[in-house]
């Protein structure tokens, strides 16, 4: 059962059972920082950012790169990290551009997407100097040409392409379909008329294409096969408009593993996969290969992650259910509201009791979605004031927390060498009012 539930090498447990996550007893944090409390393992994250930056550096050389998806997880002191790991920043929003900014992360090795920015986000992204733009639609194009104008610019964009392919993942993060709000689709002819209408602005500098198909992706077929889409795209319009792409953005999206019956997928196996085809796709098509980008998110944050709670009302109802109450719930992990996902939850006081006693998991908020997990096993005895943790919570957690019912957002602990310290502090009563006038 245990080992079922350390999913992650930063797990453990110690001489009394406890849940020990990165070195450190969980009980010994939510104490100290009270619960709900995100915890962010950074030798974890530094591990993740080395294993893409390591691989793709040995399959393409110079001509790779890792940008770390920010919309995953975004906080200041992450972006310092990020950096010294050497990633450049995938942002899609002013609050990621600024809050990149804030933590003085160049900005010349951010990348902007978003299928709609606003001209306030194209003026507020080049004027800070945002490296790259990732061009959706024509519209945004043609402003980001007068925007560019106006700021004596010539901005470099890359074009979102959407090669028309279904990753078999949950329909809402799924983006690569031909009738995806994202990017320009080739089936229909749009990608081609996007790329001559770039070529001819004279205030954007186009270095190339983006795609990207979806999230928690498992198979590598899925990026072999959106590669194969795309290097055919990109040859072919270098036949019919004699431009070549210098740089191919393949998008993010690896899997991860959030019950151990998933398996973890091996980075460094699935990019030398990948780049193997790469490479000899280039050839066959005989054109050189451009730089290949890879976006990673959740793969280099999820498993970094823990969310620990306190267990409050343990509602019984004999010969239906058994709901535990915590402390949180879908204002900081609204994900099994919003895709049913899939987490490991455990009792972090006694990892190695009985569990005899299946239940749902819910939040606090006032409503029945408000779940966190189902058929979770619990100790049978398991009361108000027991410590209990969701795993692999690093990724569009935080990320996606809210206020809803005015509850404040819990606090960003980060651990590295056996030391804990605040990233980010727990919002304050008067935080919840701080825009009212
Ligand atoms: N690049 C682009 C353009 C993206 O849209 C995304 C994710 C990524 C990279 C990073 O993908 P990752 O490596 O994290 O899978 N809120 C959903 C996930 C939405 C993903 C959106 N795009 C969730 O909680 O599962």
């Amino acid at each position: 059962m245990i080992k079922d539930d350390l999913i992650c090498e930063n797990l453990s447990v110690n001489e009394n059972n406890e849940l020990m996550f990165a070195g450190i007893n969980t009980l010994d944090l939510a104490k100290k920082y009270q619960t709900p409390l995100y915890v962010v393992d950074e030798q974890r994250v530094r591990y993740k950012c080395k294993t893409y930056v390591d691989a793709v550096k040995e399959v393409f050389g110079e001509k790779g790169e890792v940008l770390y998806a920010s919309k995953a997880l975004s906080f200041k002191m992450l972006y310092g990290i990020i950096n010294e790991e050497g990633l450049g920043i995938d942002v899609v929003s002013q609050g990621e551009i600024y809050t990149a900014k804030m933590a003085n992360f160049p900005l010349s090795k951010a990348y902007f997407h978003s299928n709609n920015k606003t001209d306030s986000d194209i003026d507020y992204a080049i004027k800070n100097g945002v490296g790259y733009f990732v061009v959706d639609n024509e519209e945004e194009l043609l402003s980001i040409n007068e925007i560019a104008k106006i700021n004596n610019v010539k901005q470099k964009v890359l074009l979102r392409i959407t090669p028309g392919i279904d990753p078999h993942t949950y329909d809402a993060i799924s983006t690569g379909k031909v009738d995806s709000k994202f990017g320009s689709p080739i089936e229909t002819g749009q990608a081609e008329v996007i790329t001559k209408l770039a070529i001819s602005l004279t205030n954007i500098n186009l270095v190339g294409f983006h795609c990207h198909v979806g999230s928690q992706v498992f198979e590598p077929d899925v990026f072999i096969n959106t590669a194969d889409i795309m290097l055919n795209f990109i040859s072919d319009i270098n036949n019919k408009l004699g431009y070549l792409a210098s740089k191919f953005d393949i998008g993010g999206g690896f899997g991860v593993r959030y019950k151990s019956y998933q398996s973890d997928i091996d980075i460094y196996k699935n990019i030398k996969e990948i780049g193997l085809f790469i490479k000899q796709k280039c050839k066959s098509l005989n054109i050189t290969m451009p730089c290949i980008c890879f976006e990673p998110g959740r793969s280099i944050v999820a498993d970094s992650g823990i969310t620990l709670y306190t267990v409050g009302t343990v509602k019984k109802i004999p010969g239906y259910k058994n709901y535990v109450s915590v402390d949180g719930g879908m204002t900081d992990n609204p994900r099994y509201a919003l895709y049913k996902a899939d987490y490991t939850v455990v009792p972090c006081y006694d990892m190695k009791k009985e569990r005899d006693m299946k239940s749902i998991v819910v939040g606090r908020c006032c409503e029945s979605g408000d779940i966190i997990q189902k058929d979770v096993y619990m100790p049978s005895d398991i009361k108000r004031g027991d410590i209990i943790a969701c795993l692999t919570t690093g990724a569009y957690n935080y990320a996606m927390s809210s206020n809803y019912n005015k509850i404040a957002r819990p606090p960003i602990v980060i651990v590295n060498n056996k030391q804990d310290y605040l990233a980010v502090r727990r919002e304050t009563l008067q935080d919840l009012i701080s825009l009212d006038l």
